[in-house]
């Protein structure tokens, strides 16, 4: 009777513990206290502790005590009894201590330590007590295990999230080594993180340590040949090999040895394309928590490489097309060879300085290079007249941002930069985020506006100031400049000088004046010379 009342009671006070354990009330040092008084009042006169397993830190971190202790658990010494008890239920009897685990089905907690200096034997007597206090302590920090890693669940959802939105197809190889080496670092502990990729025949290795690796560690790094890498890969759990190979392969001992290895391969389809390696100076580092994370991470990123690889090339095919209907124009007007280009660098020139964004930089540079698409449709006889042209001739050349227009009309630009935003919603690290525009109308209303007048009174439609989208008032700065300091059959070209005083002239009426003066300044700090040759862009 006295042993149910007993039984009875443990049960109410552990039920009691797993309901505020639910609601996130209690803290585990509180509740470690709370068992440790309820079974210091069932077993009185016993010096009891109670150590609690850090999963992370992977050892007995946390003692409380009801009196002074004798003994303390080091790193080492709780390392090695955790590699003891880890898979016991029964106690383990050391000297005049007694050790008993505290586990779930599938996870040890830790354990409940009593030492009974007048011997175990007087501890027996309290048997069925100690049987129920451990099973008290056990459910008790196993409902709050739970708590806890359905928190850390919760918590690597909104990782994986915030990193997969990261990883849009529009980053490249650095970048994605960057978000990845970042999403590692944001989940889990390690000394050093290392990426190996393979791409076109060729590896490269990133290595990212927080502190600084030794030399030898890291030349022994650098040296791995990919097959070693490979061979690890296929045997992950073979690990001994290539730590040798890193510490010390001529047999020669370093200090900060590297003691644990995390790895997970990059596979795409059924092909490895890299390996994501993560090295730890301190032994036991790594849970399977962590195995999985980083397997997820893996996955994840090998998806981002084999999209931006397909992103670039699809990107090297789209502007080799725009290259051909660039020269596909000059081609057809021998006086303005070289003018595209021309007009496409200055442009992109003012949109840095006036601090665009890179996708719409992007979008003007493209507008600059096919602005005169549409003078494919221009009869040659009027585009390479010599004389002036009679007011119906004009009329003809005036169609050629319509003309362009048709011509663009199925084309779809495709918007290979993005735009760039900071991911506010996660304090614990800064990842850029990549939102992707339609650019495909903006590039074409550069192409269709770039004879309007900042004024008004301009073609195809005489709209005026900010009616004008920004990238084509820009073009009309960069295509005025250009036209000024280029030979035509009727004039030399002006100098410099002269073309800087005529801007000044139209400025306000014909081009917008901010934009002329942003040009004017970057030509007086870097030069014509500078500008006509700048390689700053995607051409
Ligand atoms: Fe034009």
């Amino acid at each position: 009777m006295m042993q149910s009342t007993s039984q009875q009671l443990l049960n109410i006070v552990s039920l009691q513990w797993a309901t505020r354990a639910m609601g996130a009330h209690l803290k585990i040092e509180t509740l470690a206290k709370e068992i440790l008084a309820v079974v210091n009042a069932r077993i009185p006169g016993k010096n009891i502790r109670l150590a609690l397993w850090d999963e992370q830190k992977r050892h007995l971190s946390l003692e409380v005590e009801t009196r002074s202790s004798r003994v303390r658990f080091s790193p080492s010494s709780g390392s090695e009894m955790y590699r003891k008890a880890s898979g016991l239920y029964a106690p383990i009897f050391k000297g005049t201590t007694i050790y008993c685990p505290l586990r779930t089905q599938d996870k040890f907690l830790g354990l409940l330590i009593f030492e009974s200096p007048s011997g175990l034997a007087a501890l027996r007597t309290e048997q069925e007590e100690l049987i129920a206090c451990i099973r008290l302590a056990s459910v008790a920090l196993g409902n709050i295990a739970l708590l806890m890693e359905s928190e850390k669940r919760g918590q690597d959802m909104f990782r994986f999230n915030v990193l997969s939105r990261a990883l849009n197809p529009t980053v490249n190889e650095t970048e994605i080594i960057k978000i990845l080496s970042d999403g590692v670092e944001w989940m889990m502990p390690f000394d050093a993180s290392l990426f190996l990729i393979l791409s076109k025949g060729q590896n490269t290795l990133y290595i990212r340590s927080k502190k600084p690796l030794h030399p030898t560690v890291l030349a022994n790094l650098k040296k791995l040949s990919r097959e070693t890498f490979f061979n690890f890969t296929k045997n992950a759990l073979n690990t001994s090999a290539l730590a040798v190979e890193i510490n010390a392969p001529s047999g020669k001992q370093i200090r900060s040895p590297v003691k644990a290895f995390l790895n997970a391969p990059l596979i795409t389809k059924d092909k490895i394309i890299g390996l994501i390696c993560l090295v730890s100076f301190q032994q036991d580092q790594f849970t399977p928590r962590d195995h999985q994370n980083l397997s997820a991470l893996a996955a994840h990123g090998a998806v981002a490489f084999e999209n931006a690889w397909l992103y670039a090339d699809l990107r090297r095919t789209y502007f080799s097309i725009v290259s051909a209907l660039t020269s596909a124009i000059e081609a057809k007007d021998r006086y303005t060879r070289g003018h595209s280009v021309l007009v496409s660098r200055y442009s992109v020139a003012i949109a840095q300085e006036m601090g665009l964004s890179a996708s719409l930089i992007e979008s003007i540079e493209i507008a600059g290079l096919l602005h005169d698409l549409g003078k494919l449709g221009v009869p040659e006889d009027i585009l390479l007249k010599k004389d002036k042209l009679t007011p119906a001739e004009y009329e003809v050349v005036k169609s050629h941002p319509d003309i362009a227009l048709k011509i663009l009309g199925p084309v779809e630009f495709p918007h290979f930069k993005g735009q760039e935003k900071t991911a506010e919603s996660s304090p614990e690290l800064t990842l850029k985020l990549f939102e992707l525009a339609d650019l495909s109308d903006e590039v074409k209303m550069m192409i269709y506006h770039h004879h309007e007048r900042y004024a008004g009174g301009g073609y195809p439609k005489g709209i005026k100031q900010e009616e004008i989208p920004l990238g084509a008032r820009i073009l009309a700065v960069a295509d005025t400049f250009e036209a000024l300091t280029a030979d035509r059959p009727y004039r030399k070209a002006f100098s410099t000088d002269e073309a800087i005083k005529i801007l000044l002239k139209i400025k306000g009426e014909q081009l917008d004046a901010r934009i002329v003066t942003v040009f004017i300044s970057l030509l007086r700090k870097k030069g014509v010379e500078a500008l006509r040759e700048s390689t700053a862009g995607s051409f």
